[in-house]
């Protein structure tokens, strides 16, 4: 109920006001509700702030003491969902300093000395992207995992590779999954990058411009595993480009998962039937019995668009902030939170699916028999027998137009068929029409040629071992 005014009892800042907040205020400003999952990291800072101060002198030893005690029982209490929150708790900082006053008396409110929520909470944010970028390098690594060992246990299966969803050039099954394993290759590249700018540390900033007692921030960073702190106040208080980088390091990745899914829901498809997904990744239809769904691939899909409105949605609240922190910032968390999750679930379930999938050989084969895939081997013989490439392009169209005529592949041609059209054809042109002769050929770095594929595959599994 969004009734009646709000509690002023408890509220740290309460000495200037006359009034009571609103309880509308209160609701509408709270950020307990999900920002609690920061308070581990939140009892982290604290105690390694606690320290720095006590190195300062500012606390005595048995203060310094008392307050991280306080600290692990608050702890203990929210690790098992016991902690008694407060009306009056605006946000999860305000929470547990008030709960540590409770526990142990006023030495409690020395905890914020020199220290203002605005470079507390970039600190949590902080603190808490590490572990989950760790997490998500882990995840984006086991799901490479998965698909490399599709890819060894596959080698040597023919597909049709596509441009335009229209059948191109053979290609091996396991060069079309090491696709996949080369663009979460960046993905986990892209989230080191990160973790370097996002591993800074900016306590000691105060509300924006620094503080007045003599902590050594450098102290506080060693203590909290950072390797540098943050130069400038105003910036470390209002900065979260670390933030965009890591939302945006995740759009990438839910876009190659959402290809990828896309390419699990066409192969799995009557029209394709590539690959068999396995029964416990998909989901029936309430009404049609025979139903088999590809659910999990078009829910990541999906998830797609969320992560990219949370990027948005961070950029969007940035763009129109004066130095240094503002309210706004509090918008940054549901999004980052919802973005790793989403992210992170993702590629879990993906890992886990994909050693499921049945490749199906013989629609496979079939398939590279169809379309023409080895047109342009032809083109390349012709070049081999001096003629120029445009030309030789020319002759093998006027090929393909006979074959489509009689309703044919380039494999029902006879010598004397190609021969109709130019006389550069030689009794060897045929043997250009074998898919695995395609295959080979492309031997150059990243063809897809068996040796290539299967030195490639050699790499990545001691890369990612
Ligand atoms: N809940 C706030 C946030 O997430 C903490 C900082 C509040 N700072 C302030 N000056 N009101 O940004």
């Amino acid at each position: 109920m969004w009734e009646g005014s709000g509690s002023q009892g408890g509220k740290a800042w309460a000495g200037r006001f006359r009034e009571r907040t609103h309880a509308l205020v209160e609701m509408f400003t709270s950020s307990l509700a999900y920002d609690r999952g920061l308070y581990a990291h939140d009892i982290l800072g604290s105690i390694a702030h606690c320290k720095t101060l006590e190195r300062a002198k500012v606390l005595t030893s048995k203060e310094s003491r008392a307050i991280i005690r306080g600290l692990g029982l608050v702890k203990t209490e929210l690790d098992a969902d016991r902690f008694p929150f407060a009306p009056s708790d605006e946000d999860i900082h305000m929470a547990i300093e008030r709960r540590l006053t409770e526990l142990i008396g006023p030495v409690g409110g020395k905890l914020h000395t020199g220290r203002s929520r605005n470079d507390q909470v970039a600190l949590d944010i902080r603190l808490f992207l590490r572990d989950a970028v760790c997490l998500l390098i882990e995840r984006v690594r086991l799901l490479q995992r998965a698909l490399l060992t599709q890819a060894k246990t596959h080698l040597g299966i023919a597909i049709p590779g596509y441009t335009h969803l229209q059948r191109a050039q053979p290609v091996l099954l396991s060069h079309h999954w090491l696709a996949y394993v080369e663009m979460l290759d960046r993905d986990a590249g892209r989230l080191q990058d990160a973790f370097q700018r996002l591993n800074v540390m900016p306590l000691g900033s105060g509300a924006l411009a620094g503080s007045n007692y003599p902590v050594d921030r450098l102290y506080t960073a060693k203590l909290l595993g950072f390797p540098a702190v943050s130069e400038n106040s105003l910036d470390a208080v209002s900065d979260r480009d670390f933030a965009v980088e890591i939302l945006s390091a995740c759009a990438l990745i839910i876009m190659h998962l959402s290809r990828f899914s896309e390419e699990l829901v066409l192969w799995s498809s009557q029209e394709f039937q590539f690959i068999e997904l396995p029964d416990g990744f998909c989901t029936g239809s309430s009404m049609m019995p025979q139903k088999k769904n590809p659910d999990i691939p078009e829910l990541v899909r999906g998830k797609t668009g969320r992560v990219y409105g949370h990027l948005i949605g961070m950029l969007t609240v940035l763009k129109g902030l004066p130095l240094s922190y503002n309210r706004d910032l509090q918008e940054d968390k549901e999004g980052i939170f919802d973005t790793l999750d989403t992210v992170a679930n993702s590629l879990e379930v993906l890992a886990h699916l994909i050693p499921g999938i049945q490749v199906r050989r013989k629609q496979m084969a079939q398939a590279v028999e169809r379309g023409f895939l080895l047109a342009t081997e032809l083109a390349d013989y012709l070049v081999t027998k001096g003629v120029p490439f445009r030309e030789a392009h020319s002759i093998v169209g006027q090929v393909v137009r006979t074959c489509v005529d009689r309703g044919q592949d380039l494999s029902g041609l006879t010598l004397a068929d190609l021969r109709a059209v130019s006389p550069r054809f030689e009794a060897d042109a045929l043997k250009m029409l074998t898919v695995q002769g395609a295959i080979d050929r492309k031997a150059q770095i990243g063809g897809t040629a068996q040796r290539r594929v299967a030195a490639r595959i050699k790499v990545l599994e001691r890369v990612l071992r």
